[in-house]
C-alpha cells in the first residue's frame, strides 16, 4: 500500500522502516519538506510536505504530538475519506473522551484508528521485534481490517479492543508501560504480549 506519514520523528521513522521492509511505499510529510526528504532518503522512502504525504497515502499515519494534532489536521483537507492511524498520547489528559474520540471528532469524515501508542519507538524500529501485541481501536471495522493487515505485515499480532471509546484503555495502557520503562527502570526495549491460556 501507499502510506503517508505525518511527522519525521521516532515513531515516523520506526514505522516507516518497518513498512518499507514489508514492501509498502512510504512518504514522510513534514512542516519542513527538506527535513522529510532527508529522513526519507535514510530508509528508501519519499518525503515532502504534509499535504503531499496525505495526497500520496491510501492510509495516513499521524506521528505527531497530541497537542499538535488539531492544528495539523485542520490544514489537511485531503484527509477526508481516508484511513487515519493516530498514534498520539495525551499524558496531561483528564478529558473524559479518549484521544481517539477527540481525533475522530476533529476528522468526522475520516476513518480514525488508534495504533502504536503503547509500543515504544525503540521496539517498533527493531525488526527483530516479532509476534508482539499491537492493540488497535476505532469505529470503522473496514478501516481496522486494513490497519490490522498492515500491522501483521510488520510482524505484530493485533488485538482489536473496540471503538474509539474503548481506545481509552490504550490511553491508560501507555501510562503503565511508560511507568515500567522509565519510573520502574525497566527500559524502553519493553513491549506487551497478550497470551490466552
Ligand atoms: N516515542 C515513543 O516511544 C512513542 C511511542 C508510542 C507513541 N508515541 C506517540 O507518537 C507521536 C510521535 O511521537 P515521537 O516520539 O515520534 O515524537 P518526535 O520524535 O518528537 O517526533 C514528532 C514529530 O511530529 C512532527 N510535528 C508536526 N507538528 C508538530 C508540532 N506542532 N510540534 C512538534 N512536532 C510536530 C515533527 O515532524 P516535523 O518537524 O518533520 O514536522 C516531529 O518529527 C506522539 O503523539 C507520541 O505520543 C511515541
Amino acid at each position: 500500500m501507499q502510506i503517508g506519514i505525518i511527522g519525521t520523528g521516532r515513531i515516523a521513522s520506526g514505522v516507516g522502516q518497518r513498512l518499507i521492509k514489508a514492501g509498502h511505499a512510504v512518504f514522510f510529510g513534514s512542516r519542513d519538506a527538506s527535513k522529510a526528504q532527508t529522513a526519507a532518503q535514510a530508509i528508501g522512502a519519499q518525503g515532502g510536505t504534509q499535504a503531499e504525504a496525505v495526497s500520496f497515502g491510501e492510509v495516513i499515519i499521524l506521528a505527531i504530538p497530541f497537542g499538535s494534532v488539531a492544528e495539523v489536521v485542520s490544514e489537511l483537507p485531503g484527509l477526508k475519506g481516508k484511513i487515519v492511524i493516530e498514534t498520539a498520547n495525551d499524558f496531561q489528559g483528564t478529558d473524559p473522551l479518549s484521544t481517539t474520540e477527540r481525533v475522530q471528532a476533529l476528522l468526522p469524515d475520516s476513518k480514525v484508528v488508534k495504533a502504536f501508542n503503547h509500543i515504544f519507538s525503540q521496539v517498533i524500529a527493531n525488526p527483530a521485534a516479532q509476534g508482539l501485541t499491537a492493540f488497535i481501536a476505532g469505529n470503522d471495522s473496514a478501516a481496522k481490517a486494513v490497519v490490522k493487515t498492515l500491522l501483521e505485515d510488520i510482524g505484530f499480532e493485533v488485538v482489536d479492543v473496540g471503538g474509539a471509546k474503548e481506545a481509552m484503555h490504550l490511553d491508560h495502557l501507555v501510562r503503565f508501560i511508560v511507568f515500567l520503562g522509565y519510573d520502574h527502570g525497566m527500559g524502553t526495549d519493553l513491549a506487551f504480549k497478550l497470551v490466552k491460556v
